[in-house]
């Protein structure tokens, strides 16, 4: 059973792992939305192909459930490599990242998720491998202690992360490809609903795919989930399609709003405006006004919030624009000189 209000998260909940193997595109062409990073990356997987050279190190960027994994899996598919898949938490000790270095086929790709969450002592042993394919190991101590180098075959590091801010400079730079991922548009989003209803065997009108990418806060994840809820609603309705009715129902039903806010969406800027009359308010200030951890309002809300217009960023802090005021029925301020 899901928690009503994670309906809207963008991390991935636990019966999103069971059917999102099934739902992602195997191929970049299938691969929708994202057109500036989808072509860019079929640049350069045509010239490492045709060069028969491992693609350089590629970095993946973007909030979660925006299809950083998916990429991951495309990469080594269309490489026709090998794709060994670990985590910046399941690293814990030097060792185990030499252990899977040493075990890597020439040319395969390493995917190293959440890479921000790697220690120091594990970025020193990535540093030379992914420079030069080697590998320093130290043997001995004190006095005695001497560094044996090792060869590595060449390999591709895919690393992705939701928070580049923490990623160290040494390790940013030894990527030579990033690639940022953006929420994702209600067109897009609408046809990856419509090629997951074909995958699941749902059926779906367009009009309620495109409600449902409205409402999904530009995350391929979250409009996944939503057709799958919705698709209960139309059973139980007796319905053999989600048309656009249904799908209307079912979201009032669920309290996914027209915009896919959830409750603290609206707290925030219901905080801003409330509480430090629309900003501009620094983050700390609201995190502390709302109980909430900064890292979460940073990483998770404010994003989506800024890219869909309701929220600014100034250098004195966050400021919520009219449109935020509209949303919750508040008569914005009269600006001197504003003519509304
Ligand atoms: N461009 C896309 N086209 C079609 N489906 C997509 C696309 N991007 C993502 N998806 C769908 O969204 C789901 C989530 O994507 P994915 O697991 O790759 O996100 P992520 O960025 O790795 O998230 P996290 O930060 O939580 O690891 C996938 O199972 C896939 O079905
Ligand atoms: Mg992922």
């Amino acid at each position: 059973m899901v928690d009503e209000k994670e309906i809207l998260s963008g991390t991935a909940l636990a019966d999103d792992v069971a059917v999102e193997p099934t739902l992602r595109p195997k191929i970049l062409s299938e691969y929708i939305g994202q057109t500036k990073v989808r072509e860019n990356l079929d640049v350069f997987l045509t010239a490492a192909r045709g060069r028969g050279d491992p693609l350089d190190h590629v970095l993946l960027t973007g909030p979660p459930g925006l299809g950083k994994t998916t990429l991951a899996y495309i990469i080594a598919h269309e490489l026709g490599t090998g794709l060994r898949i670990t985590s910046g938490p399941m690293i814990t000790r030097a060792g185990d990242l030499a252990g899977i270095l040493t075990n890597l086929q020439p040319r395969d790709v390493l995917f190293l998720d959440e890479i921000h969450r790697l220690s120091p002592a594990v970025e020193e042993i990535l540093y030379p491998a992914m420079e030069d394919f080697r590998l320093d190991v130290m043997i001995g101590e004190g006095p005695m202690a001497r560094t044996m180098k090792l060869d590595l075959p060449p390999f591709t590091l895919v690393g992705a992360t939701t928070r580049p801010g923490l990623l160290s400079q040494p390790l940013h730079g030894r990527f030579g490809i990033a690639l940022r991922l953006d929420f994702y548009d209600v067109e897009s989003l609408a046809k990856i609903v419509e090629r997951s209803a074909k995958i699941l065997g749902i059926s779906i009108t367009p009009e309620a795919a495109r409600e449902i990418g409205g409402r999904s806060r530009g995350t391929p994840r979250i409009a996944n989930r939503l057709l799958r809820r919705l698709r209960d609603f139309a059973e139980v309705a007796g319905k053999g399609r989600i048309d656009l009715p249904t799908a209307r129902e079912a979201l009032s039903r669920l309290e996914v709003d027209e915009h896919g806010f959830d409750e603290l969406d609206r707290r925030i800027l219901a905080t801003i405006i409330e509480k430090f009359g629309g900003g501009p308010v620094g983050i700390n200030s609201i995190a502390a006004s709302l109980g909430e951890d900064r890292g979460t309002l940073e990483d998770l809300y404010e994003p989506y919030l800024l890219q869909a217009g309701f929220l600014q960023r100034t250098p004195r802090g966050r400021i919520a624009s009219a449109q935020a005021y509209r949303h919750l029925g508040i008569l914005p301020p009269r600006k001197e000189g504003s003519l509304f």
